[in-house]
């Protein structure tokens, strides 16, 4: 059987001015902390980088999750991993043979994912399910929080779920992108292992309700 689904709050979608309160909300209902990292050219906006990583490691436990929304994530594994980064995901897109990548992350001691774009198939990550930590299927553009879930990433999840199980792998599953009340439960249902959700979270007026609310309804199918 499979480990319980997890959430994962994106901060892209927390106050930045006061993250570090942000995260101590939050702290005990999760396991990790998803990380927008964004360079502006893989991605038309700019978040976050290193100097903020290493604030969130001084103030949190918490499992950093960094997605890598930059062109040329290898170059800079070595810094994160110094700012205190557990893991990092980088895009198909960005390195299409993930070879070097995969291998600097392995060297570095942090966990690896790659994620796929809302146009990218499947079959472009599957060769590599044997390697990875987790994939992570974009179910937004990637760029921005608080866009609306395209439903086309349930199928993609699907397929994914299917291939890791068949072969009898244990990479997660992770659905990143307008994950809400609404969307949560057939993403799970498809097979999601890990939720990421930033504005359903942190725009929440209560962020430890909406977490609740997010994991009794990807289970059940309603809040009731
Ligand atoms: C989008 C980011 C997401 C984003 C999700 O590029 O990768 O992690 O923060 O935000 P919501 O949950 O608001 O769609
Ligand atoms: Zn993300």
């Amino acid at each position: 059987m499979r480990a319980a689904a997890r959430i994962a709050p994106s901060i892209l979608a927390a106050d930045f001015a006061s993250l570090g309160e942000a995260v101590a909300l939050i702290e005990t209902e999760v396991d990790s902390l998803h990380v927008d990292v964004m360079d502006g050219h893989f991605v038309p906006n700019i978040s976050l980088g290193p100097p903020v990583i290493a604030s969130l490691r001084a103030s949190t436990s918490l499992h950093l999750d960094c997605h890598l929304m930059i062109t040329d994530p290898v170059r800079y594994l070595e810094s994160l991993k110094s700012a205190g980064a557990d893991g990092v995901t980088a895009h198909i897109e960005a390195v299409p043979s993930p070879d070097p990548f995969l291998r600097e992350a392995e060297r570095l001691g942090l966990t690896k994912g790659i994620a796929l774009n809302p146009s990218t198939p499947v079959e472009a990550v599957t060769p590599y399910l044997d390697r990875v930590d987790l994939v992570l299927v974009m179910s937004v553009q990637p760029g921005f929080g608080g866009q609306s879930f395209i439903e086309g990433a349930v199928d993609k999840i699907a397929a994914l779920r299917e291939s890791i199980d068949s072969a009898a792998l244990s990479a997660d599953i992770q659905v990143d992108g307008g994950v809400d009340l609404r969307t949560v439960a057939a993403a799970r249902s498809a097979g999601a292992d890990i939720l990421v959700a930033g504005t359903a979270i942190f725009g929440a007026a209560d962020p430890v309700t909406a977490i609740g609310e997010l994991r009794s309804t990807m289970d059940h199918g309603s809040t009731q």
